[in-house]
């Protein structure tokens, strides 16, 4: 059955929603991009998501075309018309269509604004309970992934030889060491315990997951440091996984085919899971 969309202030089955192909988004990537997830029919750390949406289009001087409230407004709307238990909302927001292509700003043009849902059973996937590999690629992306920017084409590729490679993930590879998954956060645990993922700065898109599960650690008296890692760390680590709106957090077992200790998801990984589909449940709006 076809889900309904929204585009521009109209709810339209998912088969007819259209933009133009002038769209800026299509034929520049000039759009910025959000993906919340949704348990039990609420929002996951919509606030998160949407802080972020609006620093993402400021970095790039556009303005949302409606207000916080309304777009929150329009998820909750989309959630009970598709009956959504499950899944992610995804918000797309480009520099409109304007009457042709000039790459500079268009002036008085309005925003297109884009939403639909999947749904995605992301507390029973199957991934978490087996962990997944990652394979490595080099990170050839801009210099501003800080920016949720729907230029993924870098991230497509890299998915794409994961996905050759029957892996769940590939993490980008920059001056030896690890910036981040193709839409995840990476993490290790080290042989001290210590819960080790890379700072945030342009070089990675600061993961909303990640930022709770850091905190959710540190309340617990974890110990953590926001800092750069080789793959030869990881490898040498006692457990690996990765954090996202799609995956929470989900184990990973080997890198390039080769295993991250026994190779089996490891007790960390699995802890802050529970901990974070917790703090989902609870804080779920
Ligand atoms: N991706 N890093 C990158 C490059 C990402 O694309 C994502 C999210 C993350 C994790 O961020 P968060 O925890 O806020 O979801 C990190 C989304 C899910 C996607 O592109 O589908």
């Amino acid at each position: 059955m076809d889900s309904i969309a929204y585009v521009n202030g109209s709810f339209v089955p998912l088969s007819e929603a259209r933009v133009s192909i002038l769209d800026r988004g299509f034929l520049f990537a000039d759009g910025i991009y959000e993906v919340s997830a949704v348990l039990d029919g609420k929002l996951v750390d919509n606030a998160s998501h949407l802080a972020r949406l609006e620093r993402s289009v400021g970095e790039i001087s556009l303005l949302l075309p409606e207000s916080i409230d309304r777009i929150i407004d329009i998820q909750k709307e989309l959630i009970s018309r598709n009956k959504l238990e499950n899944g992610l909302v995804y918000i797309e927001v480009t520099r409109g269509a304007d009457k042709g292509r000039d790459f500079a700003f268009p002036k008085g043009v309005r925003p297109t604004m884009i939403m639909f849902t999947s749904v995605k059973d992301i507390v029973n996937a199957e991934a978490a309970k087996t962990g997944i590999g990652v394979i490595t690629v080099p990170d050839i992306r801009w210099a501003r992934r800080d920016i949720k920017s729907v230029a993924l084409l870098a991230q497509v590729l890299a998915k794409q030889a994961a996905a050759e490679a029957g892996a769940g993930e590939a993490w980008m590879i920059e001056d030896g060491k690890v910036t981040e998954g193709g839409s995840s956060s990476a993490f290790i645990l080290t042989q001290e315990d210590v819960i080790v993922t890379r700072q945030n700065g342009s070089e990675i898109l600061p993961g909303c997951t990640r930022k709770a599960v850091v905190k959710l650690a540190e309340e617990r008296q974890l110990r953590i440091e926001e800092r750069a890692f080789s793959i030869d760390e990881a490898l040498g680590a006692k457990e690996a996984f990765i954090t996202s709106a799609s995956s929470f957090v989900q184990p990973v077992v080997s890198i390039d085919g080769k295993k991250v200790a026994s190779g089996k998801p490891g007790p960390m990984a699995t802890r802050l899971r529970e901990i974070y589909i917790d703090f989902a449940r609870a804080t779920a709006t």
